[in-house]
């Protein structure tokens, strides 16, 4: 039986933990299971969360085992080495491969029937790992993919223009790294497409502009890791959104990684392009318009990640 209010996450480093942060404030669930390989580690965030319970909604927060999962709506996997300056996030497949081969039988031998959320990296190639180790149906194993990316994407042009990033609607999609692209040919504001916003706004250099935002987004991760060592803060934020749409059934469009299935001439890998996310998990993929050129770049991002698939599963 699942309980809709309740959600693990596994991995408990800064992704997980923030993951959870966000989550508490959402107040989504309530019940939130933390596990880890360092259960100490678990039982002090739980901890250190739990004590904001007199300022959010009731939430039960608790360091747990594997037999905790089996009733969750929902499981949130971010355990895996994370990127160190110079790396790029398919430097760390075969170790968070090794980590996952141990994580998804854990869950599969439970009676767990909720959503898997995979945001350790390289979320596509993890997602699809989640996906054959575990052998669930399609709709319930997808990855956080570009949601982040795509939420850089529209903050970055929301700077731009001078507008609600809210009401800037544009989308990077394929691999969550070094492969992504923008889809410049539907970006809009309120209907009014990207170039004729900027003009609207002062912006006439387009070609300019569009490369500037484009390797900003692109390289995000890079330059925060540079920074501070990690990133953690948006990707979990983006993590507690698709979460959102997922319980309480949102519908909405999301640029999750799912498996396809001949969408874009594309199948057999999980990459992101917008899909509805609901209960079901990633419910539909859709199969938006794409210039030529876009649609070139995806098929050469998901090439780059059947390479990797090739070499590791
Ligand atoms: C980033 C990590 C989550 O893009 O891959 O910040």
């Amino acid at each position: 039986m699942i309980n809709i209010r309740k959600a693990a996450i596994i991995g408990c480093g800064f992704v997980g933990a923030s993951t959870a942060f966000s989550l508490v404030h959402k107040g989504l669930f309530s019940e939130l299971v933390l596990i880890d390989a360092d259960q100490k580690k678990a039982e002090g965030e739980a901890m250190d969360l739990s004590h904001g319970r007199p300022f959010t909604s009731p939430m039960h927060i608790y360091a747990g085992s594997y037999d905790d999962i089996s009733d969750c709506a929902l499981i949130i996997i971010t355990a895996g080495a994370n990127q160190k300056p110079g790396e790029t996030r398919l430097d760390l497949v075969h170790k968070n491969i090794a980590i996952f081969k141990t994580i998804i039988p854990e869950i599969t031998k439970r009676d767990f029937e909720g959503i898997l959320l995979i945001v350790a990296n390289p979320v596509d190639i993890l997602t699809y790992a989640a996906l054959k180790l575990s052998g669930y149906p399609k709709e319930r194993v997808l990855g956080s993919g570009t949601v982040l990316d795509s939420a850089r994407f529209r903050y970055l042009l929301s700077e731009h223009l001078t507008v609600d990033s809210r009401s800037v609607h544009a989308y990077i999609i394929g691999e969550h790294g070094d492969s992504e692209l923008a889809v410049w040919s539907s970006s809009n504001v309120s209907g009014i497409s990207i170039n004729d916003f900027c003009e609207l706004r002062g912006h006439y250099d387009h070609e300019q502009a569009m490369n500037r935002i484009y390797h900003t987004v692109r390289d995000s991760a890079y330059e925060i890791i540079d920074r501070k060592g990690a990133t953690y803060y948006g990707v979990a934020m983006a993590v507690s959104r698709i979460a959102e749409s997922i319980i309480r059934n949102e519908h909405s469009v999301l640029p999750v990684s799912s498996l396809l299935n001949g969408e874009y001439g594309l199948r057999d890998l999980c990459i992101s392009v917008p899909t509805i996310v609901s209960g079901k998990g990633a419910e539909q993929v859709l199969e938006i318009p794409l210039s030529t050129d876009e649609l070139e770049k995806l098929k050469s991002s998901a090439t780059e990640l059947k390479e990797v698939l090739g070499s590791v599963i």
